[in-house]
């Protein structure tokens, strides 16, 4: 489309427009992509999710009073989250993704910590392998983070360490269950623990894993303690859209109890304007995503949540036992189930070159930088459509390899890192950036190489503040209007 709106189309050129669009997008069905999508691979699945959208998409979930199904679907929505992961009297919200858990959750112990504790500068304290949105959280809200290494062989949060980090200022520990880094579930209990005994309240993100490790359990798979009914534990986030297959903006935050959830509504009267209550951060928003969520879960029910994690589980032993079979291959940690990261003992270059000629033979593996001693590698979620592929993923990683061996390694001039060193990432201009990224391999405006592993290698050897400006100014060129 050009800048302006052109000329009105039939609904028919319109979606075929959209359609040829995606044309170059990764395939989000189909079990190749291993990151970002979700697939039951459980047929009529999609379809109910949209006709479920469709019937609310219209619906405001603003106000509940003029449109009281939304207080239903939300009801019964939270209140199967609670009857899973929770302990009586959990309340919580139903909300557009992790993101917004995670904020919330944030906001939610730094406005009790003040209230309660008179906390004024308040600190988050995260085991190292904590999601990215921790810290976005922490930036919006205004905390300070207090960051500790993870066990560099386990991957998982010390909770000594953490332990010994809680102050009078902590209003909030965090463990994952498990964590996107490397699927591995941090010691919740000890975590949760310690912040118990120094009146700190403890979040566990299982964003990603709580959907999916109590039907593990259920299908007869060891699965620790990790929800909140593990004393200590005072929040949790759980996203449906993740290992709960729901379409994409779906995610629950719970928390023990309603005392503590009243510090995550907003509500204003000051102003001429309607009364203003919002759960959550958004204020009108569609209903559409509650209810295909509803719909979704609904139709899956729990045998169905329990066969389909019992399918992700034995695709995980297949791509673990196929994975350290191979020579050189080095799986991080001990993952729990549905996620696997591995690195490889020759180095980056070659990781990220196995990267790239994955992507040639079709597949998506998500490369991930080396941070704080721990490795750059390449991390798979595994879902249900992609418990068939395995066996022609591992032969493919195997001829990819053998490829990958055959290039030269990428090097990073030393010269560029020393340049690099003494760069103040938030002065430098426009043009300097635009040097860096041209000599990165991007050449600006839209433009994405087709093999990205000069661009990483060159990325993970780079100082992190300079990462972040890079790879701001990078989609800032992306979205270049
Ligand atoms: C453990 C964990 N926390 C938080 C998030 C952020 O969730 P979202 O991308 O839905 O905002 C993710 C996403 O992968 C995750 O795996």
């Amino acid at each position: 489309m050009s800048a302006e709106l052109a000329p009105a189309r039939s609904a028919p050129e319109v979606l075929a427009e959209l359609r040829a669009l995606r044309g170059a997008d990764a395939p989000t069905r189909g079990g190749r992509t291993f990151a970002y999508v979700y697939d039951a691979a459980l047929a009529g699945l999609d379809e109910l999710a949209a006709a479920a959208y469709t019937e609310y998409a219209t619906v405001n979930g603003l106000d509940m009073t003029v449109f009281p199904s939304v207080a239903r679907l939300e009801n019964d929505v939270v209140g199967a989250a609670a009857a899973l992961l929770g302990a009586p009297g959990v309340q919580g919200s139903f909300t557009s993704g992790g993101t917004e858990s995670i904020l919330l959750a944030v906001k939610t112990a730094r406005d009790h910590a003040r209230a309660v504790r008179g906390v004024t500068r308040p600190q988050l304290l995260l085991p190292s392998t904590a999601h990215a949105a921790f810290h976005k959280a922490a930036g919006y809200l205004g905390l300070e983070t207090v960051v500790v290494p993870v066990d560099p062989e386990t991957c998982r949060a010390d909770a000594d360490a953490v332990a010994a980090a809680i102050t009078d200022r902590t209003v909030l520990t965090v463990a994952s269950a498990p964590s996107y880094p490397h699927g591995v579930v941090d010691p919740v209990a000890a975590i949760a623990a310690a912040a118990a005994e120094r009146g700190v309240l403890c979040h566990v993100d299982a964003c990603i894993g709580g959907w999916l490790l109590p039907y593990l359990r259920r299908a007869g798979r060891p699965v620790p303690a990790f929800d909140l009914t593990v004393p200590g534990v005072t929040s949790l986030s759980v996203d449906l859209h993740k290992y709960g297959y729901a379409d994409k903006g779906a995610s629950v935050v719970l928390y023990r109890d309603a005392e503590l959830r009243r510090y995550q509504y907003f509500a204003h009267a000051g102003w001429p304007g309607y009364p203003v209550i919002n759960p959550t951060v958004q204020g009108t928003k569609s209903a559409g995503l509650l209810a295909q969520a509803w719909a979704v879960l609904r139709h899956v029910g729990e045998d169905g949540y329990t066969a389909l994690a019992a399918g992700v589980a034995d695709a995980s032993d297949r791509l673990l036992a196929g994975l350290r079979g191979i020579e050189g291959v080095r799986v991080l940690g001990d993952p729990a189930a549905g996620l696997v990261s591995f690195t490889l003992r020759e180095g980056t270059s070659l990781l990220l070159h196995l990267a790239d000629e994955l992507r040639e033979r079709g597949w998506y593996l998500q490369p991930q930088l080396s941070h704080g001693g721990l490795p750059a590698n390449l991390h798979l979620t595994l879902t249900p459509a992609t418990v068939g592929r395995v066996d022609l993923l591992l032969a493919d990683l195997a001829e990819a390899l053998a490829a990958a061996r055959a290039l030269p390694p990428v090097a990073v001039d030393p010269g560029v890192l020393d340049l690099a060193a003494a760069l103040d990432p938030e002065s430098l201009g426009p043009d300097e950036v635009a040097a860096v990224l041209a000599f990165a391999g991007l050449p600006g405006p839209g433009g994405l190489p087709s093999r990205m592993a000069p661009v990483l290698v060159l990325l993970d050897a780079l100082p992190e503040p300079l990462q972040e400006r890079l790879l701001a100014e990078f989609v800032g060129s992306i979205f270049r209007i």
